[in-house]
């Protein structure tokens, strides 16, 4: 079976790419590289993992593949609040165009969303029936895609799963943009402070990467494109200030926590409602 993974050389999508490597997938890797690390495309290339240097937007080998995972995006909240257009352009835009391809090829999808959709939870643990009000750019330009992907799945047959990711964690997290494990660590590791924003108080569910991986290997196996949504996250809430010491704990490192002001478009708790997950 041949899987595309667009985004493949960012965080989720190589740990994706290796993890179904391994598990004898012929994985081909499409990324920008405008955000990939080196990190990433180190560990494809030993791997032996093809890596295409192509915007999404503008692919024209959709029909080389039986599934397509797509997580190319533009990932950070505070920026999409900066660029709007850009975010739109390439988060909801950009999935229209991939999930049409995939529709003509009869590709199956797999659409790799965000809790962030969610925006303030009023249900706690998110359902996945939860009303969707994102307080964010890149959380909208998420659901824009989601909206899309199903549409095409009216329109033209399209068939795919959609996957609402929480807080994902693990090797090569890019923490210029996402991850306050990965910039926690980071901070930690040269001895700095650690830099909260807000009162810590706020709630995140952290899923290791390769447990999402996981979800999406039994979606490819069992060739569960069931034209649905699922939340994967581990159910379990953490708060950041939690995280923090855990974090000083694991590093054996007395640091200081900085608190600033809270950034925008940063939802308060997020934890996640599994009950329909497949493992
Ligand atoms: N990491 C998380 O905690 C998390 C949580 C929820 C959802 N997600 C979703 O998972 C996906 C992957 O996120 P990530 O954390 O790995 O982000 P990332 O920034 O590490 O990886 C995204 C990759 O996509 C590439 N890219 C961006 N636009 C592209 C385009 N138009 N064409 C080709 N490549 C493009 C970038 O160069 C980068 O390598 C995203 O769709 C994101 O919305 C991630």
């Amino acid at each position: 079976m041949r899987v595309l993974v667009t985004g493949g050389a960012g965080f989720v999508g190589h740990n994706l790419a290796l993890y179904l490597a391994e598990r004898g997938f012929d994985v081909v890797v499409l990324d920008s590289l405008e955000r990939s690390t080196s990190f990433a495309l180190e560990r494809l290339r030993g791997r032996g993992i093809p890596i295409l240097k192509v915007d999404a937007r503008f692919f024209d080998g959709y029909k080389n593949f039986d599934v397509v995972v797509h997580a190319a995006a533009y990932v950070s909240v505070s920026e999409s609040i900066e660029r709007p257009v850009e975010y739109l352009d390439n988060n909801a835009l950009g999935t229209a165009k991939v999930a049409y391809n995939c529709a003509r090829h009869g590709a199956r999808l797999v659409y790799l969303s965000s809790a962030a959709v969610y925006g303030n939870s009023v249900r706690l643990p998110v359902p996945k029936d939860h009303p969707i009000n994102p307080v964010s750019l890149y959380g909208f330009s998420k659901w824009l895609g989601e909206l899309i992907v199903n549409h095409l799945n009216t329109v033209y047959g399209l068939r795919y799963v959609i996957l609402r990711l929480f807080n994902v964690y693990g090797p090569g997290q890019n923490p210029s943009y996402a991850g306050v494990v990965a910039s926690f660590l980071e901070r930690a590791l040269r001895g700095e402070p650690l830099i909260i924003y807000g009162d810590g108080g706020q709630t995140r569910d952290f899923i290791y990467v390769d447990d999402v991986s996981q979800v999406i290997l039994r979606i490819i196996e069992g060739d569960a494109f069931d034209n649905e949504v699922y939340n994967v996250g581990t159910g379990r809430p953490i708060t950041i200030r939690m995280l923090a010491e855990a974090v000083k704990r694991v590093v054996g490192r007395e640091l200081d926590i900085v608190f600033k002001g809270p950034k925008p478009g940063d939802i308060r708790h997020s934890y996640a409602d599994n009950i329909k997950l497949l493992i």
